[in-house]
């Protein structure tokens, strides 16, 4: 015994004294909330050096968040609590339609020897600001609203003007419709080109819906997508409900063929998107999808038939299923131009809203119409529509 403790005391000096060593970690970016459904939801955020990240949920019920515990929850993998910079915790078990305050916490981690030492938590504040506030999606509502922006390309001004008031506007999800930048250089690019403002604008609180648009797929940080905007399908195409309707996020891949110069050969898009199809063509006959009254596709090319080569290859491998399973309208971007392609004008049996680059949709759904304002950068709504959804 003697023995045991005079070998163990030496680990246990080492690591108090690496304790004093570990940098503290803080949060660098973020959180912004994604994933939503109507029992879970996904926190992530970025802390400035390798952490173990947790969040503590509250309900929404006046308490203090000092009143009692709160439960904790954690990115686990394989058995043991992730250790990175960036952070992706899945809280679950929640009630559909209901509020749930969360804080964020992040320790720094020295795990070069066998033993970690950990340095000293920090935290998001909920003592002198209100703690974040986020509400779970409910498929038995009888309405849903939402915000769509694209084609941002990382400018500030119009992110700012187009997002500002979403928390007053109380929108249940923002989606980002594709090239939110011009590239994916680095995570921390990312950071400076949209995500440290939505999160301190909206995203720590009302849902992103990430959908993947041709300049994502670009830069040697382009295979972070999935990191950033985690959905438990672990894809960028997944499907996904609230209120009255069904949600189809769709991936458009590239916009060239894949040989072209632009590419330097790692382009493999065509293959990506028959597999994609695949998955649509399966994914439409669910009882998720069917059972939804109203159904609507993000897509971020609109399909064309003498457009570029990856908007045709839209048009032949997606457009078809889409008819066929009744959709009620799909929302591009991409063109940075403003057009509502009329049900029937392309071989579609169903309109394409394509939003420009500065305008933002402000969509209500309820079972038998989706209404929408096309609204510019001082808040005028320019152009409005109301579409009837099919009989089904
Ligand atoms: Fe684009």
């Amino acid at each position: 015994m003697k023995r045991l403790f005079a070998m163990l005391l030496p680990m246990v000096f080492a690591a108090v004294t690496a304790a004093a060593q570990v940098p503290e970690a803080s949060t660098a970016c973020g959180p912004w909330v994604v994933d939503m459904t109507d029992d879970a939801f996904t926190v992530v955020w970025v802390s400035t050096g390798r952490s173990v990240g947790w969040v503590e949920t509250a309900p929404d019920d006046g308490t203090s968040f000092y009143a009692e515990e709160r439960p904790r929850h954690y990115e686990d993998l394989l058995g043991r609590h992730v250790v990175s910079r960036l952070h992706r915790v899945r809280v679950e078990g929640l009630e559909p339609g209901t509020a749930y305050r969360y804080r964020i916490y992040q320790q720094g981690v020295d795990d070069s020897g066998a033993i970690p030492v950990l340095g000293r938590p920090t935290a998001s504040n909920v003592y002198s600001r209100k703690p974040y506030r986020v509400r779970t999606f409910d498929t038995s509502a009888d309405v849903c609203r939402f915000t769509v922006v694209n084609d941002i390309h990382g400018r500030d001004s119009i992110f700012r003007a187009l997002t500002a008031d979403v928390t007053k506007r109380g929108v249940d999800f923002v989606a980002f419709n594709g090239d939110m930048s011009n590239l994916m250089a680095s995570i921390e690019q990312q950071q400076e080109a949209y995500l440290t403002l939505a999160s301190e604008l909206f995203a720590a609180d009302t849902p992103i819906v990430a959908v993947r648009g041709n300049h994502e797929t670009r830069g040697a940080a382009s295979v972070e997508f999935m990191n950033l905007f985690p959905n438990t399908s672990g894809k960028p195409y997944y499907m996904f409900r609230h209120g009255p309707a069904a949600f189809l996020v769709l991936d458009c891949g590239e916009d060239k063929p894949d040989s072209d110069i632009e590419y330097g050969g790692l382009a493999a898009y065509d293959a990506y998107r028959e597999r994609e199809a695949e998955w649509l063509r399966r994914t439409l006959q669910d009882d998720a999808f069917r059972s939804a009254a109203v159904r609507i596709v993000f897509l971020h090319v609109p399909p064309e038939t003498g457009g570029w080569h990856g908007s045709r290859e839209i048009m032949r491998l997606f457009v078809p299923l889409l008819n066929e399973a009744g959709v009620d309208i799909m929302l591009s971007g991409h063109l940075h131009l403003y057009d509502f392609v009329e049900r029937g004008e392309r071989g579609n049996d169903f309109p394409v809203l394509i939003n420009s680059n500065d305008e933002r949709l402000d969509i209500e759904v309820t079972p038998s119409r989706i209404a929408i304002d096309v609204v510019d950068a001082t808040g005028k709504a320019v152009h409005r529509h109301e579409v009837a959804v099919k009989r089904r």
